[in-house]
């Protein structure tokens, strides 16, 4: 499977979010990672769906948007109007995981359903041939900048024995610890801190796949 490196531009700087997704664009991105967060599911406020609709006429990549929020059933339709081409749930935050899958689909975008660092992976057995993609989530959700936490690795190796789609890590990738997860069965790589901290961002785009 081809390695996807999908920027998280809660890294970035605000002030000039569209010349930052550019230049990751320009620099070899698949993706483009937008964290959304309510102060309630997790303790942080970040971007709502204004924020996916400025950046949709910037990039031709697809928009990946991570909604880290209480009650995601309640914005999908919102999110996917903006311009999102895939969303991502919690699974912790829907109270019946298969109708916001379904709701998802219907709604007309991509489905993700993410899992933080400690919940089993066996939450998604009833949905994973509903979904395109599971987010293993690397840190607990809410900010970015923390350790990658390798007790997620086993979890990673499991979850690919019984599912061939995507598989995506967040929170704490860089080039050693994406070598790892791609190791154990992770394909699609979210990075916020050391994509937008390195000198030559395409190069630390690459070395997220392995490349030189
Ligand atoms: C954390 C977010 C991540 C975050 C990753 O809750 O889901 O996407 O931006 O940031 P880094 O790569 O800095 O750990
Ligand atoms: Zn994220």
């Amino acid at each position: 499977m081809k390695t996807l490196v999908a920027p998280s531009m809660l890294s970035a700087d605000f002030g000039k979010l569209a010349e930052e997704t550019r230049r990751v664009e320009l620099a070899g991105a698949d993706w483009i990672h937008l964290d959304v967060m309510d102060g309630h599911f997790v303790p942080n406020l970040t971007v709502g769906p204004g924020v996916v609709k400025a950046l949709r006429p910037v990039t031709r990549l697809p928009l990946d948007v991570h909604l880290m929020i209480e009650n995601p059933e309640r914005y999908l339709e919102v999110f996917v109007e903006a311009g999102a081409d895939r969303i991502t749930v919690h699974a912790e935050a829907c109270a019946d995981l298969a109708r916001t899958v379904k709701k998802v689909r219907s709604a007309g975008a991509q489905v993700g359903v993410a899992l933080r660092p400690r919940t089993d992976w066996k939450v998604l057995s009833g949905c994973l041939e509903a979904i395109d993609l599971a987010l293993l989530m690397t840190v607990n959700p809410g900010f970015g900048g923390q350790a990658f936490m390798p007790e997620v690795l086993p979890k990673i190796e499991a979850l690919r024995e019984v599912f061939d789609r995507h598989i995506q890590v967040d929170g704490g990738i860089n080039d050693k610890t994406a070598a790892q997860t791609r190791s154990a069965g992770a394909d699609v790589m979210v990075a916020g801190t050391y994509l937008f901290r390195a000198a030559d961002v395409r190069q630390a785009i690459a070395s997220l796949r392995g490349e030189p």
